[in-house]
């Protein structure tokens, strides 16, 4: 059979894929305000980087008011978010691309500025985060002292991601993907650093992982395993996480959600920083991939510091289904097209990345050819 290249065609789940460059999600504080709706800006940016059968992984975004963990990032629990995703969809679709929503509840990555009433933010156990938060003024502030969330509290929380699928498909999404990555709610309950319960929710694997697949059960209930991902960073080290011995944890956690029949497992590799926050490289670590591809049935996309050769080498040696690129997404508007011609690459601007306008969000120039 001949191997795969970055340019075959692929389906995952329900998602048609005609090639295999996924734009990972990446949180951009844009939406407008009040209320965290987006808006035509953010249909622009979306735009610019759709292309025929390419899966856009839209931007983290909050499942209730009390999943915001960052100012003007985008919520999809009311009517107005859902109508302005919708402008966001259609303008995907218009160019034959496929979107999925990234849904995240920011647990203690959040600050209670960002809060219903003040309230500080929950989490699975009264552990803070080391680092700072953003406050709704855009100030960074200490991490606060989460509250550990009731045992009864849980399946609202379970329910919260439910909705905001439905809201999802509402708003014209071809899928979403449950952010359980970089430190957010989701990982919080994986991980023994950050999860001190001693509810069926705590302690054991078997119980730190429950919340991530209660979630993905009711996700998947709601609008079909095929239009569901999850995003995991199994050695990340994002907002102040990291497993001490994550084999075990992921390995269950990936197999229990295999049973499932999701559209695809999304795995950070551990070589790059999993928010980008800085350019930092740790290329001792072992690969997500190569390490849980025994443990997943469904399709792979694989995400962090990958360029073109890196990509094409994880495709063909079939470690990865598809390759998610961040930082470069951001820089280049075309950049499908620029990898399948070897073009130059744009070069990111970190200043740009977080909040503000259409500078550093709409204005990277596509590759123009010089005859
Ligand atoms: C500005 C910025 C925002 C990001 N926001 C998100 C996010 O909303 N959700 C998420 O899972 N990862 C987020 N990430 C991580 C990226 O999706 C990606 O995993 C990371 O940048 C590594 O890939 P890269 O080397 O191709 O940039 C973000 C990264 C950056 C740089």
């Amino acid at each position: 059979m001949k191997r795969p290249t970055l340019f075959s065609p692929l389906a995952a789940g329900l998602l048609e894929l005609q090639h295999r460059v996924v734009m990972a999600p990446l949180t951009r504080m844009r939406a407008s305000q009040p209320g965290n709706v987006p808006n035509l800006l953010n249909a622009e940016h979306y735009r610019q980087r759709a292309t025929p059968g390419g899966l856009i992984i839209a931007e983290a975004t909050q499942v209730s008011e009390t999943g915001q963990g960052y100012p003007a990032a985008p919520g999809i629990h009311s009517d107005a978010q859902v109508e302005g995703w919708r402008a966001v969809t259609r303008a995907v679709h218009e160019r034959g691309g496929l979107i999925a929503l990234q849904l995240v509840h920011s647990g203690r990555i959040s600050h209670s500025s960002l809060q219903p009433g003040g309230g500080l933010p929950a989490a699975p156990s009264a552990v803070v985060a080391a680092g700072n938060a953003f406050t709704r003024d855009w100030e960074r502030a200490s991490f606060e002292v989460p509250r550990a969330l009731e045992t009864g509290e849980i399946p609202a929380i379970v329910s919260s991601f439910r909705s905001a699928a439905r809201n999802a498909i509402r708003a014209g999404f071809d899928g979403v993907e449950l952010h359980g990555a970089n430190g957010y709610l989701i990982e919080q309950f994986l991980q023994s650093r950050t999860n001190k319960r001693a509810d069926q929710y705590g302690g054991s694997i078997a119980n730190r992982m429950r919340f991530l697949v209660e979630a993905a059960q009711a996700v998947a209930e709601e609008i079909g395993a095929g239009r569901v991902g999850v995003r995991l960073s199994p050695f990340g080290i994002a907002n102040d996480t990291g497993e001490d011995d994550p084999v075990p944890l992921y390995t269950r956690a990936v197999e229990a959600l295999s049973e499932l029949g999701l559209a695809y497992m999304h795995l950070i590799e551990p070589r790059a920083s999993g928010t980008g926050a800085a350019d930092i490289s740790r290329p001792e670590m072992p690969s997500a991939c190569a390490l849980l591809r025994p443990h997943w049935r469904g399709k792979i996309i694989s995400a962090g510091g990958y360029d073109l050769r890196t990509a094409q080498e994880a495709i063909s040696a079939g470690n990865a289904d598809a390759i998610a690129f961040g930082r470069l997404f951001i820089a280049n508007p075309d950049l499908v097209e620029r990898l399948r011609a070897g073009a130059p690459l744009n070069a990111w601007d970190r200043s740009t990345f977080y909040g503000g306008t259409a500078a550093g969000y709409t204005d990277y120039p596509a590759y123009k050819i010089v005859a």
